[in-house]
């Protein structure tokens, strides 16, 4: 019998997390979303009453429907809290040792039936679920940024992910008006795989001052329909986590494509992650 998910936890309410949250709540679900202290949780829920507040804005949401939304989200730094999830999403920083011990935890947790999913965008789920007992219950469920826009979820399968755990989690991802696609476990998925090596690119063409970074936009924007240029979209992302996937994708392929431009190093260490910070290819308010 396909599972019923009622109750979802969210780890970690970053950027994503807590897009994936605020699309969980509007389909009617409750959220259980966790943060590792008192900051992080205040700004992903400041994250979500913004975002949310957006939508009233331009009318994809109505008042009523934003406090519905925002109700059924229930915030908390104590990760056994989810001992009544149905299913739980992470989705903290991409470092295999941070997932690792996450997942360990939650697998002491959660009912042993319960499906453990992350959110990771290029580390291998393989290697995360090893580190509980249910690998056949650890699946993939890759959310795009701005999550509660974009409509595409990658859905990984490991080897030994149950063929029924899939299902329920495409069925779900369709419940949420999501376009899911499955895919096996390698770096990068499918999207990822495909846009780095071009985002990259950019950054390399704009640290030898090919173009300006606003030619270099324009070019993608207008000459090709992209809603973003390459520079700009990098400040949406976060250049620390694009680094992180573009090093992980070089370290298993070592296509040189994925090689991260030195520039993109220089930047994080001078503390222009993008957006996030205010500061990255652009300055933001
Ligand atoms: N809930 C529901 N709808 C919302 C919303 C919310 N919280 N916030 C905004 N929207 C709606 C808006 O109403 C608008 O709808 P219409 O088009 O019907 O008017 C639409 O979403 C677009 O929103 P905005 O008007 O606020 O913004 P925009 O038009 O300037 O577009 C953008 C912004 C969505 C970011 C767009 O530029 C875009 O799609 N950029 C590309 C983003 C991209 O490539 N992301 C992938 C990054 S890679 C990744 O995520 C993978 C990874 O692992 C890192």
């Amino acid at each position: 019998m396909a599972r019923d998910f009622k109750t979802i936890g969210v780890v970690g309410l970053g950027t994503m997390g807590s897009g994936i949250a605020e699309v969980l709540a509007r389909s009617g679900l409750s959220v259980i979303a966790v943060e590792i202290d008192a900051d992080g949780m205040a700004r992903g829920r400041g994250h979500i009453e913004h975002s949310t507040a957006r939508a009233l804005g331009k009318g994809k949401l109505d008042e009523e429907g934003r406090a519905g939304l925002l109700g059924r989200i229930r915030y908390s730094t104590a990760l056994p809290d989810l001992a009544e999830a149905d299913l739980v999403i992470e989705a903290i920083p991409e470092s295999l040792e941070l997932k690792a011990e996450l997942f360990a935890e939650l697998d002491k947790i959660t009912r042993p039936d319960v499906v453990l999913a992350s959110n990771t965008s290029s580390l291998s789920v393989t290697e995360i679920g090893v580190h509980t007992t249910r690998p056949g219950k650890v699946v993939g469920m890759h959310f795009f940024n701005p999550a509660p826009v974009l409509r595409f979820i990658e859905v990984v399968r490991t080897v030994v992910t149950e063929p029924d755990v899939i299902d329920d989690v495409v069925a779900l991802a369709g419940r949420v008006g999501k376009e899911p696609v499955v895919i096996g476990d390698r770096a990068g998925f499918i999207a990822n795989a495909l846009l780095f090596g071009y985002l990259n690119h950019a950054v390399r063409m704009y640290e030898q001052r090919y173009a300006t970074r606003e030619d270099l936009d324009a070019a993608m924007r207008f000459g090709c329909g992209y809603p973003m240029g390459p520079l700009a979209l990098l400040d949406l992302i976060g250049l620390d986590t694009a680094y992180e996937i573009l090093d992980t994708m070089y370290h298993q392929s070592r296509n040189r494509l994925h090689a991260p431009a030195p520039l993109l190093k220089q930047m994080i260490t001078a503390g222009l992650l993008g957006r996030k910070k205010g500061k990255g290819f652009y300055t933001y308010d």
